[in-house]
């Protein structure tokens, strides 16, 4: 029953949603790592709820405190605690379907797994759970970007059937400013609009819709990841499908390598003075599962928001068939609020196979 991720740069998180507060323990982080908190807090600001009319309405503050491991913004070389108190705990919303598991949320299986459940919400199955991996990731990242200048950004590029397009270029010099010009994440601006007016609708009509996040991490040095089981991309894919309601991953091309010719798929190196390139990228930066030098790409697919208003003929746990409208205060979409959460378990991934590199 472990909440533990990671081999060396190794990350707990703790904490339920209606609890006092939700938090995640570092170890293995190296010492002398300088860490500025507002980077952390900026990384939350972009999951916490409440940020625009496309998330949920709760209101939640989510201060950081980092209660160790850290001095005069220094890592120590010890654990590091993140801790964000819960300020809005609201277990009525949820107590009037305490006696009915939600469709497609964890309610029925966490009763199956472990013979009680948290009192209110979904306890750890609930996405604020999160917000631990988003700080414990900025971490992550800080390290990575001082040690190596890696660089990671996500965006949405799907939402429900609206699909937002990159030029070459623009994937270039994408950075975080450009994701967040708009309130839903998509750094293609028309696109952005019909997105957002999709995941309006779907509120409006008391129902939720999915999308895909994409997710590029420049700068990542040829040779990461562990040749066999831990290669890169099959631990990049569980990092992103241990996220709440992420159904899909894909690395580089993905599915669409399936219907395409070697020679169309193959790429082929180029030589750069210093070390072999690639002319494309089909591989998205992962071959054998190890880092080749290009940039690392992928896509993770989320299911639409399971809570949902709209009625739906379910059973309760004795097995009455009910109507379920539920209440409370949900998400419409996940996807805008779901980019730091994928940022922060890529940087997760990355810095421990950076230790893990380290120590051959
Ligand atoms: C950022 C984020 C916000 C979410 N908000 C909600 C929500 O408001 N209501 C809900 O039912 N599920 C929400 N979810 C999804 C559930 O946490 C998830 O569907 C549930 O834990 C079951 O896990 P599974 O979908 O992976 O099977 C959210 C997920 C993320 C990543």
């Amino acid at each position: 029953m472990s909440s533990t991720f990671g081999t060396l740069f190794k990350t707990t998180t703790f904490g339920e949603s209606h609890g006092s507060g939700v938090g995640a323990v570092i170890d293995g982080c190296p010492a002398g790592v300088k860490i500025s908190l507002s980077e952390i807090q900026a990384q939350l600001e972009r999951r916490r709820p409440g940020q625009s009319r496309l998330t949920t309405s709760r209101q939640e503050g989510d201060q950081v405190e980092i209660l160790s491991g850290l001095e005069n913004g220094l890592t120590l070389g010890t654990p590091i605690t993140l801790l964000v108190r819960n300020l809005n705990q609201k277990p009525s919303d949820y107590r009037k379907m305490a006696n009915t598991p939600r469709p497609s949320h964890a309610d029925y299986t966490y009763r199956e797994k472990y013979g009680i459940t948290s009192q209110s919400g979904g306890g750890r199955a609930s996405a604020r759970e999160t917000l631990a991996r988003v700080a414990a990731g900025s971490v992550a990242e800080q390290f990575l970007s001082l040690a190596f200048g890696v660089e990671i950004v996500a965006w949405v590029s799907q939402v429900g059937s609206v699909e937002g397009v990159l030029s070459e270029s623009e994937l270039e010099t994408l950075l975080r400013y450009d994701v967040d010009f708009s309130a839903v994440r998509c750094p293609d601006r028309q696109k952005a609009n019909l997105m957002s007016a999709a995941i309006e609708k779907a509120a409006a009509d008391k129902d939720s819709l999915g999308g895909v996040i994409s997710c590029l991490c420049r700068r990542v040095p040829a040779g990461w990841g562990e040749p066999v089981f831990d290669k890169l991309d099959a631990l990049l894919a569980q990092a992103m499908i241990s996220i709440p309601a992420a159904k899909g991953f894909a690395l580089g091309s993905g599915f669409a390598a399936a219907t395409m010719t070697g020679s169309e798929h193959n790429d082929c190196f180029v030589g750069n003075g210093v070390k072999l390139g690639t002319k494309t990228n089909f591989s998205g930066g992962v071959q054998g599962g190890i880092s080749n030098g290009q940039s690392i790409t992928f896509a993770v697919a989320f299911k639409p928001v399971p809570t949902i208003g709209k009625a739906q003929k379910t059973a309760d746990y004795e097995g009455h068939e009910i109507v379920l409208e539920a209440k409370g205060r949900h998400d419409p979409c996940v996807l805008p609020r779901a980019v730091p959460i994928v940022e922060a378990m890529a940087a997760l991934t990355l810095a421990d196979l950076a230790l893990r590199q380290r120590r051959l």
